[in-house]
């Protein structure tokens, strides 16, 4: 009942895991012959690279999988001497079981300085014989090239929105909940793919009703639907700039949007607007510059009437 969904949900062997299925078919077969090397997960929050470092040690080690693996956040702010010393401490004893070799999982890698990742390079050389890595970052180009090269790297994707079906059925069943179809459209909406957010959301709206529709999300996300952001922006393509802006700003209070959450859903409604491509193209483009500028602290409300101005000039 108080448990958290991520945790709850989190699926614990290969068959649970949803897409990814290149990755799991490769990573399945290497785990059966018990012959894995170096591995480096790349990809987005929340689309399994955590959940497939542990379903690999559990299915690896069983029952002695807690004592073979260790998971370290590369990050930490105490410092890569922490993480190297903690590694050290674990990969200088024997394995248990009868797999020759325990597993460490670093999180976070692209956070690692150059530096601090030279000095992981090594450590990872050092322990070859009696350890596994397998790292996890967003941005595999952050790596540098010598720990690509001791790794097999696997991009991770964002889940499709038929993984995300077959993840919301299995929760409504667990938990006794009904979301329409509606609702699983705008979960994937919103969520882009990633798993953990959904399973959040889902959650808190779950606290609020059983039946979980569109609007109890769009309440929850604090997001503007897709049509009132659309209305705003039919409305400044027709060239009525005081009640595109009046409507904007009424959106934004009534959510608690910022500018660039909504420059954000802005920038993905102006594909649907019918205009032509190429002021389409104009306008991403602008968008783009808007969103810069808001970045770099410029006034919201000033940048966001530019923008809309830019609706209206032809
Ligand atoms: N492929 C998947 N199949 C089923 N559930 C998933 C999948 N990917 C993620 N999840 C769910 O989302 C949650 C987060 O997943 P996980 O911790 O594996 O993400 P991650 O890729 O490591 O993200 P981060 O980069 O933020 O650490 C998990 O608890 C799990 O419930
Ligand atoms: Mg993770």
């Amino acid at each position: 009942m108080h448990s958290i969904w991520t945790e709850k949900y989190r699926p614990q062997t290969f068959s649970e895991f949803k897409g990814q299925e290149k990755i799991v078919e490769r990573v399945k077969a290497m785990v059966e012959q018990q012959n894995i090397g170096n591995f480096l997960f790349a990809g987005p929050a929340g689309v399994g690279k955590s959940s497939m470092a542990l379903i690999i040690a559990k299915t690896l080690f069983k029952e002695t999988w807690k004592q073979n693996f260790l998971e370290l956040n590369a990050s930490d702010d105490r410092g890569i001497d922490v993480v190297r010393n903690t590694i050290k401490d674990f990969a200088r004893l024997k394995a248990l079981g009868n797999v020759p070799f325990k597993i460490i999982f670093l999180d976070e890698c692209d956070s690692l300085t150059k530096e601090a990742q030279q000095a992981l390079r090594r450590t990872m050389e050092n322990f070859t014989s009696t350890t596994r890595f397998i790292l996890s970052c967003n941005y595999s180009s952050k790596i540098i090239d010598p720990i690509q090269s001791r790794c097999t790297v696997f991009r991770f994707k964002p889940l499709s929105k038929e993984d995300f079906e077959g993840l919301i059925s299995h929760i409504s069943k667990g938990e006794g909940i009904k979301v329409d179809k509606a609702a699983i459209e705008t979960l994937f909406e919103v969520c882009e793919g990633d798993a953990r957010r959904m399973k959040n959301i889902l959650q808190s709206c779950a606290a609020m009703s059983k039946n979980i529709t569109e609007e109890l999300i769009y309440d929850l996300v604090s997001a503007a639907r897709p049509k009132e952001v659309k209305e705003v922006l039919e409305i400044a393509v027709k060239g009525d700039f005081i009640r595109a802006r009046d409507k904007l700003l009424d959106v934004m209070l009534q959510h608690g949007l910022s500018g660039l959450d909504i420059i954000k859903q802005i920038q993905k409604e102006v594909w649907a607007l019918k205009i032509p491509d190429e002021r389409k193209v104009c306008l991403i483009d602008k968008c783009g510059e808007i969103e810069f500028r808001m970045v770099e602290g410029a006034d919201e409300f000033v940048q966001l009437e530019a923008l809309l101005a830019n609706f209206i000039l032809k």
